[in-house]
């Protein structure tokens, strides 16, 4: 007989989350060494470059002066109506598909991705995403007991690796008859990838192939947690807009975060999002996820929700955030250039990067890298088959020193 007190489904390894780990280990380093002779590229946050954390004075400002029941009042169990409205906008913003549009209010992207994959697969299928991943999908999978597979990410001429990932879609797809496929798309994590429009041509007549056969029900969700911090000049929503008239059978998901993109990381506001030719299977969406709101976490977060809802239909409140937020979408961008540059000039090979928080090193032994790299005070994050550097969070003059360090270490490490 076990001595577990939790039931047999929930046993699980007992162990620290790597990032918090390698973060606190950063925060001994600058008590030790100094903030000036430490490279902590450890966490996912957008930070000043003395290292303050950068929380949008617009979307404070505004929400402390919200009066208190606004904040205080329970929302809606399938979020705000006007909310609703607004982060359809706030998600497609000018490329809306033309097609039938749902949206409920989630805790953030991560309460978006917990229903797609616990409403649209059944118990113990398998869900398919690229072989870098951000690792939460994983826990969520095997919290939901379904199993997590991965298609191989890159071709050799630094695009997507179409070709595998249609042979693992077709594969569990004639197995399970229903597939739900995760692309976390524009502005990747870990790499910051961004899947170009012509590669979602090339997926979409996959989908649709197999949507030929009746039987088949597919699921695409899109994970556009980084889509703000893409440069408006990119136009990466445009690929939205090829979602509008897909076969009934081909459901398009969007998970929508607000931690990122309106630095409301801790208020916990998000959604998802439905796009079908189907004015029943968009209803069924509506209904099938407030109802997982209720069985889960009841409600979201009343106060974010106005914020953001006010963002997006009043001037006055938007003016001053976009404000905000293009300042530090020009920031990250200066900063992930000056790796980029660095990198070219002394040789570190880096997973192709268009947008984003995060750059990604590929490398043979991520672990022994990462410790070797602690000990020259640069802290980066091991993956499977890479180290993850998040530009996110390091000034643009550590940007600039970092990648001859990583280097450095590397070539220590392969020998
Ligand atoms: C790839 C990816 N998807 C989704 C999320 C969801 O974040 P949140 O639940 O805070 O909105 C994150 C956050 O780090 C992420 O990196």
């Amino acid at each position: 007989m076990s001595n577990n007190m939790v039931a047999d489904h929930a046993i699980r390894p007992v162990e620290n989350d790597t990032i918090f780990t390698i973060s606190a280990k950063a925060s001994e380093a600058v008590l030790k060494y100094g903030a000036e002779n430490v490279i902590n590229s450890s966490m996912g946050v957008l930070l000043e470059d003395n290292g303050d954390f950068v929380a949008f004075e617009s979307v404070y400002s505004y929400l402390k002066d919200l009066d208190n029941p606004k904040i205080a009042a329970y929302a809606s169990i399938e979020g705000d109506s006007d909310f609703l409205q607004a982060v359809k906008k706030a998600c497609f913003k000018n490329h809306m598909p033309n097609a039938y549009i749902e949206a409920v209010a989630t805790p953030g992207g991560s309460g978006a991705i917990h229903h797609a994959i616990f409403n649209y697969t059944n118990i113990g299928d398998s869900i398919l995403t690229s072989s870098l991943y951000w690792d939460p999908y994983n826990t969520m999978c095997v919290e939901n007991s379904r199993k997590l597979d991965t298609y191989n990410m890159f071709n050799g001429n630094g695009g997507l690796d179409i070709d595998a990932f249609k042979e693992k879609f077709d594969y569990h797809l004639n197995k399970q008859k229903r597939l739900l496929t995760i692309f976390n798309t524009p502005a990747h994590n870990p790499t910051g990838y961004s899947i170009s429009d012509e590669e979602w041509d090339k997926i979409i007549d996959i989908l649709k192939q197999g949507a030929s056969n009746k039987e088949n029900k597919i699921i695409v969700l899109v994970d556009v947690a980084y889509i703000d911090f893409c440069d408006e000049k990119f136009d990466r929503r445009a690929f939205m807009e090829k979602f509008a008239g897909l076969e009934e059978n081909i459901l398009i998901l969007f998970a929508f975060s607000a931690s990122k993109g309106y630095t409301m990381y801790g208020l916990r506001n998000g959604a998802l999002l439905c796009v079908t030719s189907k004015e029943e299977i968009a209803k069924e969406f509506f209904y099938t996820n407030l109802h997982s709101n209720r069985g889960t976490w009841s409600n979201g977060t009343k106060g974010a929700m106005k914020v953001l809802t006010d963002i997006i239909n009043d001037e006055n409140v938007g003016k001053p955030f976009y404000e905000d937020r293009e300042h530090y979408v020009k920031l990250l961008r200066k900063r992930a250039d000056v790796f980029l540059e660095k990198s070219s000039e002394v040789g570190l090979e880096l997973y192709p990067y268009k947008d984003g928080f995060f750059v990604c090193i590929p490398c043979k032994n991520p672990l022994e890298a990462c410790e070797k790299l602690m000990k020259n005070n640069v802290f980066a994050i091991p993956l499977q088959t890479g180290l993850r550097f998040a530009v996110c969070a390091v000034s643009e003059d550590k940007c600039m020193v970092a990648p001859k360090k990583i280097k450095e270490v590397l070539a220590e490490c392969d020998e």
